[in-house]
């Protein structure tokens, strides 16, 4: 690995009046950035800092942080953990923002990226990003009800025009965002076509609050060309934290993971599964954190299958022994059929 990668990302980095550690992040994924994922990533190391699963704006109030699905974590995680909304009421969207701030997060995430049809159809998501003028609104809204930092993770927006997003981060910072994610695709792209990453350059320059870039970041080659070629202040790594979540430690130069790290990883994600939630919401996790794994290997496809087929944690346990016993080949890059 070029030494350059663990100095450019080991430089701490201010946001709102907090500092992280390091510019490596965990994205904001549904169904796979769970408490017992990241405690997974916090024992591995190197994560400057997490964003949660995408949460409902409407429910965040009234939410029984032990009993959530999604509105949960650990003590000791709330302080490099910010929590991600969705919305497009922007007084429920503040109301959320304060008890996120209540419970000592480090901050909230405002979702102008989410592409997907049952979020869209309600104004949600990437859809607001159709209206500029209420995005700003929104975030204005949340940026007057907390002090802690305001993210917004935001996409190109439904035309592949780099003016579009440029425009909107300049209104995302009046309004007085302290951080943006920028993931440089039309939202009616669910990934198909590569990541512009021109765009996030042209982002990175028209705001002077930290700019994340995000998308199609697989290897530490990728991950340097990305801070160089765009000039963006940190990385948030989506599928392939989940496929490789070591490569924080790794990629910060904290730690040199084995080979045995594989297998260890998945183990150590069924029992912390086991251990936050009841048997079957346990087990769906797994199923879908089970692609990502698989994607590491050659002939991955047939491990995902007998995943998907197990009955139970336990099945999936042996599972894993007997592919492990199998001295399975691990891809360079994972197989992109497979992260979807
Ligand atoms: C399964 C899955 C779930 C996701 N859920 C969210 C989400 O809840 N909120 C969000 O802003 N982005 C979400 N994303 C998008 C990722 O945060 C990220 O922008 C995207 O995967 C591109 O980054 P990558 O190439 O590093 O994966 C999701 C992506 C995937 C694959």
């Amino acid at each position: 690995m070029n030494p350059e990668l663990p100095r450019l990302l080991n430089r701490p980095l201010t946001i709102g009046d907090r500092t992280l550690p390091n510019r490596l992040v965990l994205a904001p994924m549904t169904y796979l950035g769970h408490v017992s994922f990241r405690q997974l990533l916090a024992a591995l190391g190197g994560c400057g800092l997490m964003f949660s699963e995408m949460c409902s704006a409407a429910r965040i109030p009234h939410e029984n942080r032990n009993r959530s699905a999604y509105f949960r974590w650990r003590n000791e995680e709330a302080g490099r953990l910010v929590i991600q909304i969705v919305g497009n009421d922007p007084a429920r969207m503040a109301a959320a923002a304060r008890r996120i701030e209540a419970e000592g997060l480090f901050g909230v995430d405002i979702n102008l990226g989410c592409a997907v049809r049952e979020i869209c159809k309600y104004n949600q998501g990437a859809a607001l990003l159709k209206s500029p003028r209420d995005a700003a609104r929104m975030v204005r809204e949340v940026r007057l009800a907390v002090d802690c930092p305001v993210f917004v993770k935001f996409r190109t927006g439904w035309r592949d025009d780099g003016r579009i997003p440029v425009d909107l981060a300049r209104r995302l910072e009046d309004a007085g965002a302290d951080a943006l994610t920028f993931h440089p695709r039309v939202a009616p792209d669910v990934r198909s076509r590569p990541a512009r990453w021109e765009y996030i350059a042209l982002v990175k320059q028209a705001v002077t609050i930290p700019v994340f870039g995000n998308g199609d970041v697989f290897d530490a080659d990728d991950c340097l060309r990305m801070l160089t070629t765009t000039g963006c202040d940190g990385v948030a790594l989506g599928r392939i934290a989940i496929a490789r979540p070591w490569l924080f430690a790794q990629w910060t130069g904290t730690d040199t993971p084995q080979e045995t790290v594989y297998a260890r990883t998945a183990h150590a994600l069924a029992d912390l599964l086991q251990y936050h939630f009841d048997p079957q919401p346990a087990l769906r996790r797994f199923k879908r954190y089970g692609a990502y794994f698989a994607a590491n290997f050659t002939f991955g496809n047939h491990l995902y299958n007998q995943i998907r087929n197990a009955r139970d944690l336990d099945a999936i346990r042996e599972v894993l022994t007997d592919f492990t016993r199998s001295r399975p080949q691990v891809r360079r890059r994972p197989n992109m059929n497979l992260l979807r």
